[in-house]
Order: C-alpha cells, then sequence, then structure tokens
C-alpha cells in the first residue's frame, strides 16, 4: 500500500473528510500555518509538519521550497502526495522520475480547463454559469493543469454566493477525492456495516 501526504494551506475541510472517512494517511504537510495542520489531524496520531512558505512576492525560490517538501516526504517514505487545498505550486523537481513523478493529486474546485486559479468559485459565478463542478488531477509544474483522474458536475443555484457554491462543491470533493486516492493508491474501500 503507498504511503500518503496530505497537503494544505486553509481549512483543511477535505482532509478531515477523508480522515473521517479512515484513509490512512501518514503524514500532513502545510505551507503555512492554518487549521488544517494545526487542528484537523489532531487525535489522530499522524505526524504534523509545517514547511513554511516565507516569501509570497515574485521573487520566491519555488525550487528550493520544492526541495524542501521533497525531503521532507523521503523522510516520511511517502508514495503519493495529495494536495488538499494547498496554495503553493512546486517546480518541475516534484515531477521528476526520481522524485515524484506521477505521483502528486490535487483538487481543484471547477471543470478545468476552466476557471483556473484561486478565484475558480468567484470567476465562474461572475461568468454566469449554469453549472460547474471539480476535478480532480495529476499535478503539474503548472497552476491547476494535467491529466484528469475524476470530475464531477455541480449546478449553481439561483441566488448562489461564493461561499453557497463553493461549500456545495465542497461536498462533492469530500466524497469523490478520497474515492479517488483510494484507487490510485490500491487502497481498498471501507465496508461499512449495515
Ligand atoms: C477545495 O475546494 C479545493 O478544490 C481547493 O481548496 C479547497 C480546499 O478546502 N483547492 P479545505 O481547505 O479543505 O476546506
Amino acid at each position: 500500500m503507498k504511503r500518503i501526504a496530505v497537503a494544505v494551506s486553509g481549512t483543511g475541510s477535505l482532509l478531515a473528510a477523508m480522515l473521517e472517512q479512515g484513509l490512512p494517511i501518514d503524514l500532513v504537510l502545510a505551507d503555512r500555518s492554518c487549521k488544517g495542520v494545526n487542528e484537523v489531524p489532531k487525535g489522530y496520531g499522524i505526524p504534523s509538519v509545517l514547511i513554511p512558505r516565507t516569501d509570497y512576492s515574485p521573487a520566491f525560490n519555488r525550487d528550493a521550497y520544492t526541495q524542501q517538501v521533497i525531503a521532507k516526504l523521503r523522510e516520511y517514505q511517502v508514495d503519493l502526495l495529495v494536495m488538499a487545498g494547498f496554495m503553493t505550486v512546486f517546480s518541475e523537481r516534484m515531477f521528476q522520475p526520481e522524485t515524484y513523478q506521477n505521483a502528486v493529486t490535487n483538487t481543484h474546485p471547477s471543470l478545468l480547463p476552466a476557471f483556473k486559479g484561486e478565484k475558480a468559485v468567484a470567476d465562474a459565478l461572475e461568468f454566469g454559469v449554469k453549472w460547474t463542478g471539480c476535478t480532480i488531477h495529476w499535478a503539474t509544474p503548472k497552476l491547476d493543469d494535467g491529466p484528469i483522474l475524476a470530475q464531477e458536475v455541480v449546478p449553481v443555484i439561483e441566488g448562489d454566493t461564493v461561499d453557497t457554491l463553493w461549500e456545495r462543491i465542497k461536498g462533492v470533493e469530500r466524497t469523490l477525492y478520497p474515492q479517488v486516492i483510494r484507487q490510485v493508491a490500491n487502497i481498498a474501500p471501507v465496508t461499512r456495516a449495515a
């Protein structure tokens, strides 16, 4: 079975769903202090590490940061890195045959290739789409790019705000993303007693 790390930058509600659904997670890592790393993993006995990203300017040394993350993943013998609301794009170094090529996944709250970037939900709403959704994909050094693993459609409802629509999308991600990770990591689904 593959060893899994989950990378977070925010509230970590997708991570919480993965933990509640019994996904075996070996490491939680974050690029900033956030609920996802400080609170969500508590009580699960999972190591949580903060690799702080201190530079948000264009001069950010993405490659050096990526190197730090790779070193941590190796320390914990991680095979699969699951980005769940993680806000830093890794450099090419992450995706080499000798590093984590075809071993990093991401989820994005739109039907890619539409509405890439941080404001995906607001942009979709502003554009006036009637349907949006989420995309789970292999990550690459390009933002919200890479081969698609799964997508699910979510309707936009009259009166939706960014918050209501995003929450509806996350509701889908909380089920779909763990399912995809189980497939990718060869983990049998949890069977619950009736
Ligand atoms: C998700 O909608 C994901 O698609 C996006 O960030 C959100 C993560 O939410 N990249 P949370 O921090 O897990 O609540």
